[in-house]
């Protein structure tokens, strides 16, 4: 029998996200060592980011300075607070605790930002949501062992899981391995340092590099159930929704087939062994994963107790691309569809899609699910007056929450909570703009790093903090 839902349930976690990396700046103070995200630097409207070797002076890295949370968290969490906040979706920099990922014992001072970091939170009474490693790793890591394509990856990921469970294991109880780990098949460098020499087979050292992720994500589900039973671990994966341009079996084929590249990742994560499509895939295009002998066991004894995602957009997929025209997403490119519109970077708004891609995930997996990045990525005008009236920002929300609230209360969708991304304005991922804004609080600085930092609460500041006190009946 399923309770008769007929609203959010109580214990909804409703808050915000970020990640370290596009927030915290602060990349070289207190023992922290350079990592992936350190080395990217900023690109424009759709520009993608220029990764490079190592820091080259007279270049503009914005993970460097990011908005300063690293010394502005206090007031920044009091504003969440003020929200109503009941979680807090961010990342633990790999780097603050490892510097260069391989060493034995971790940076206390790093440690002690975490410690302080979700003190504060707490005292909000706002639950701390952590990803493990969000789009970047110690940057030592890619220039000694080739990053995720190395197995011992796996054990420096296992110590820095180890030493992060047991010192948080009062102050955490949700964790997420690694963030939109399905990522790596389309940006490989982004989630998982990978570069790809030109002698090399790309997909072979891409999967081989996500299988030694899905042994590590595993291994740390089960390693966190040891230190603390009453963990909640998650994957966390990107969920492109994508439809078939027409009924033409070829197109759903092919539609089914991209989905399957994604669902690759949570099938694994949640069910615990590899998809025989997957098998066949390798088989068929001749990629040799290599494979230790307790592998099987490994991926069956870490399922996960969650399905963490992002939901922006969804796409439009075809047997047949020549001469169409394809319009923007997140970390991929699809077909434009007529029905829906766009954001300012040719995002295509869908907040049904999102309802679909609730029951698509819940129907598949039955385990709870929590939407932890959501929203509109747009560009802000501060009024003469100082208010910014984010109308648009609040309609994009407002129709995605009015669509999972139906998901919940018609579908029976099983969730945990909701956070939106970028709750305070943050650098990019896609291409290190500070332009394209999704917070409820805007921070003064602009794409060439100029500006004060200051903070200001936009009008869908109120607006949530409405949505959030009424638990969702106010929308
Ligand atoms: C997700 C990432 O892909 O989308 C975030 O997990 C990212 O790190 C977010 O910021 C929005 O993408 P973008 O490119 O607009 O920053």
């Amino acid at each position: 029998m399923i309770k008769n839902i007929n609203k959010f349930p109580e214990d909804f976690l409703w808050g915000g996200a970020v990640a370290a990396n596009q927030c915290e700046g602060a990349w070289n103070v207190d023992g922290k060592g350079i990592s992936t995200a350190d080395v990217a630097t900023a690109g424009a409207l759709n520009v993608k980011r220029e990764y490079t070797d190592g820091i080259i002076g007279g270049k503009y890295y914005p993970s460097h300075e990011a908005i300063d949370f690293y010394n502005r968290y206090k007031d920044d969490i009091k504003l969440f607070g003020e929200m109503g906040f009941k979680c807090f979706r961010t990342s633990i920099a790999w780097t603050r605790i490892f510097p260069n990922g391989d060493e034995n014992y971790p940076n206390e001072a790093g440690l002690k930002y975490y410690d302080e970091l979700f003190d504060e939170c707490l005292k909000y009474g706002i639950k701390p949501v952590v990803t493990i490693s969000h789009y970047e790793m110690p940057y030592s890591l890619v220039e000694k062992y080739g990053a995720w394509r190395d197995r011992r990856l796996v054990d420096f990921y296992l110590n820095y899981c180890n030493v992060i469970f047991n010192r948080y294991k009062d102050k955490v109880t949700h964790w997420m391995t690694f963030n939109e780990i399905n990522v790596i098949t389309l940006h490989p460098f982004i989630p998982a340092g990978i570069k790809i020499k030109p002698e090399e087979n790309k997909e072979e050292v891409i999967y081989q590099a996500a299988h030694h992720q899905l042994i590590a994500s595993a291994k740390a589900v089960k390693l966190a159930h040891e230190i603390n039973p009453d963990f909640k671990v998650g994957c966390m994966m990107v969920y492109p929704l994508a439809y078939a341009e027409t009924c033409n079996p070829v197109d759903v084929l092919t539609t089914n087939e991209f989905m399957n590249r994604h669902y690759f990742f949570s099938d694994v994560h949640v069910r615990g062994h590899y998809p025989n499509y997957m098998k066949k895939y390798f088989e068929r295009n001749n990629l040799n994963i290599k494979f230790e002998d307790s592998d099987e066991e490994i991926l069956k004894s870490g399922t996960v107790d969650f399905i963490g995602f992002s939901y922006y957009m969804t796409l439009v997929v075809s047997g047949n691309n020549d001469g169409k025209t394809l319009t923007g997403g997140n970390m991929t490119k699809g077909i434009k569809n007529p029905y829906l519109k766009a954001s300012d970077w040719g995002w295509q708004v869908d907040p049904v899609g999102f309802r679909i891609a609730l029951n698509n995930l819940y129907n598949r997996y039955e385990i709870p699910l929590f939407c932890v990045e959501n929203g509109l990525g747009a560009v802000d005008e501060v009024e003469e007056d100082g208010s910014i009236n984010d109308d648009y920002r609040i309609e994009y929300l407002r129709q995605h929450i009015s669509e999972m609230k139906k998901a919940i209360i018609i579908d029976g969708v099983e969730m945990i909570g909701y956070t939106p991304w970028g709750c305070i304005d943050l650098i990019s991922a896609g291409t290190g703009e500070m332009k394209k804004r999704y917070g409820f609080i805007y921070v003064d600085k602009d794409n060439d790093g100029n500006g004060t930092l200051e903070r200001r609460k936009k009008k869908s500041f109120y607006w949530y903090k409405d949505v959030i006190k009424s638990n969702g009946e106010i929308l």
